[in-house]
């Protein structure tokens, strides 16, 4: 299939487009680098450079191309910040989001996969989530994730599109035969300030929180391994494909994983001890946050692959150590 990935030169998008090459797809790259680094293109697959805002240059991207399929994987993710600039994610998110939408229907686009968010589910009600459980997203960003999911079921509808929408969970680890190794820049979330915390680009880590009534105290969260994510969205094209019907579906893995876990994990692989420092709470935070995977089993016959914490963190360590 002809495939369009727009955000394909970040940190999922890289890795995605790397799963689609591998299956023998045809892919090429829209991306405006404000996230995405050259350093995760692949020759195969084309490059374009523009953005999302420019209504010009997505419709002449997908016109050229006019590929079958779209994966759309380029937002801002930054939940605490979309709290105090929601106006950046409502530009960007959901303006950005219309605009390949439109762009993407009138290039005959047929089938669309969405990196959609369990942020779209808010705090959770029972554990673990499945996609039934109630969406009311606590932070700005999972509400222009959820509506963005909105915008697709009426297209679904109007304009005949079918579409995905995968709702990650913590999506970590580096590319197991080590293709891709671009850092994200100023990362927010626990695995790469670790690292940083390891190679001493920061002086510590700070755990927020150990009072959660969590096994050890400390946040626990589902953390499914980059490349088995990638796999997901390759597996979501062949459904739409063989089905010709739309899917909301979890990736993730259903195994809790703490800050303290993680922490061991890194101190293993790396031989290192991690400087850390117990804060309080981030707010917004949930204790825990675990994913049901079953329906994604079910439909796309999709599994992990390489989602321990050991392989997560090992391949995260090695991507860090080949950037020093
Ligand atoms: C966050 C977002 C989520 C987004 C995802 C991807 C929130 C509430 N959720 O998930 O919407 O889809 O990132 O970007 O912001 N932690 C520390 N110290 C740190 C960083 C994190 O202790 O410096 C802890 C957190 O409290 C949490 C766990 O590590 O328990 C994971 O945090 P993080 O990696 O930021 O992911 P989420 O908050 O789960």
């Amino acid at each position: 299939m002809k495939i369009a990935v727009i955000g394909g030169a970040g940190y999922i998008g890289s890795h995605t487009v790397r799963e689609l090459l591998d299956r023998g797809h045809t892919v090429k790259v829209f991306d405006n680098l404000s996230s995405g680094l050259r350093q995760n293109l692949f020759a195969e697959a084309e490059f374009v450079e523009g953005d999302i805002l420019s209504e010009k240059a997505i419709s002449d991207f997908l016109n050229d191309f006019s590929p079958e399929g779209v994966v759309h994987l380029a937002a801002f993710k930054a939940a605490g910040e979309s709290m105090l600039l929601p106006e950046k994610y409502s530009v960007n998110n959901i303006t950005g989001s219309l605009n390949i939408l439109n762009a993407a229907v009138s290039a005959g686009v047929k089938y669309f996969v969405f990196s959609s968010s369990a942020a779209t589910y808010g705090a959770p009600k029972y554990m673990p989530v499945d996609e039934n459980h109630p969406t009311e997203p606590e932070n700005y960003y999972g509400y222009t994730k959820l509506s963005i999911e909105g915008f697709l079921g009426w297209y679904s509808k109007l304009k005949n599109l079918r579409f995905a929408a995968l709702r990650y969970f913590n999506a970590a680890g580096y590319d197991v035969n080590g293709r891709i190794t671009g850092l994200e820049k100023n990362p927010a979330n626990l695995i790469p300030v670790v690292m940083e915390a390891l190679t001493g680009k920061r002086k510590e880590l700070l755990v927020f929180g150990d009072d959660y009534d969590t096994h050890d105290g400390t946040g626990v969260r589902d953390y499914i391994h980059v490349n088995d994510l990638a796999r997901g969205h390759a597996e979501a094209f062949e459904y739409l494909e063989r089905e010709n019907k739309d899917l909301i579906v979890n990736l993730g893995v259903s195994q809790g994983t703490s800050v303290l876990d993680i922490i061991r994990a890194a101190e293993k692989a790396s031989g290192k001890k991690v400087p850390y420092r117990i804060v309080e709470r981030r707010p917004g935070d949930p204790a825990s946050l675990v994913a049901n995977p079953n329906k994604a089993f079910e439909l796309l016959g999709w599994k992990a692959k390489y989602s321990d914490i050991d392989t997560i963190i090992e391949t995260t360590w090695r991507a860090y150590q080949a950037n020093l």
